[in-house]
């Protein structure tokens, strides 16, 4: 049964399919992956991501787990706070959702932030989080993976390299499903990709790479 809620206007249904999933629903298909939503660095891409019913789930979960580990020391929380929301990826096609979901894990991070650490919390920190949410949930198609421009559609990883350094690599959505796929021929990613063993994948070449920074420093990067 569709409730209240679930449906903003009937034209957006029939343009956009644009009916959003239950919090009952969406906890119930996250338990099966249970372990996996509880791991604070585990990458989750919610495609047609809505307002992001899926992603606030999964990072409501990992940051209990931040909460419960991490709440004595401010720095150790910024990283592994870093590090969960930055494992989250979304794309919708509509706008307004893109910014709706953007705000929403926002504020669900900024919540928590400001509980703990009042007056100590660091605006720099907060913008990280903001930029983090900016390149990460995109809006796009996730059918043809081209941005609303028509650009093909780029995800960044972030790689904490030590307890305050990250890397930015850039990947391009289509090569990464294209590394996936059992039918794509080696002579085709040889040149480029790397086979990844673990994930029985060709990683894809970056299309852009950037310098280490600490986490504030994200910003700086475009
Ligand atoms: C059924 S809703 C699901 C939203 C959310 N995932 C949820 O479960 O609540 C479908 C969403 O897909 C978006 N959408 C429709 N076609 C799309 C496309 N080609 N690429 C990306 N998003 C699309 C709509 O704007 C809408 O937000």
């Amino acid at each position: 049964m569709i409730a209240d809620g679930q449906i903003r206007s009937r034209s957006r249904v029939e343009q956009h399919g644009e009916v959003f999933t239950s919090e009952r629903e969406v906890n119930a298909m996250l338990d099966l992956v249970l372990q996996e939503t509880e791991r604070i660095d585990s990458r989750f891409l919610e495609p047609a991501c809505g307002t992001g019913n899926f992603l606030i789930e999964i990072l409501c979960r990992k940051l209990k787990v931040v909460l419960r580990r991490y709440r004595k020391n401010q720095s150790d929380y910024e990283k592994y706070a870093f590090i969960a929301v930055s494992s989250l990826y979304g794309i919708d096609i509509l706008e307004d959702n893109v910014m709706e979901c953007r705000a929403r894990l926002f504020e669900r991070f900024d919540c928590e932030y400001s509980k703990l650490f009042g007056e100590n919390c660091q605006e720099t920190f907060r913008d990280a989080i903001r930029f983090l949410l900016q390149k990460n949930i995109l809006c796009g198609d996730a059918l043809t993976l081209k941005t609303n421009a028509g650009e093909p559609i780029v995800f960044s990883e972030w790689a904490i390299v030590s307890d305050t350094q990250v890397k930015r690599r850039d990947f391009a959505f289509d090569e990464i499903l294209a590394g996936h796929n059992k039918q794509t021929s080696l002579a085709c990613f040889a040149e480029k990709a790397k086979y990844d063993r673990e994930s029985q994948a060709f990683i894809p070449a970056p299309v852009a790479e950037f310098p280490l920074t600490d986490f504030a420093g994200v910003v700086t990067y475009e």
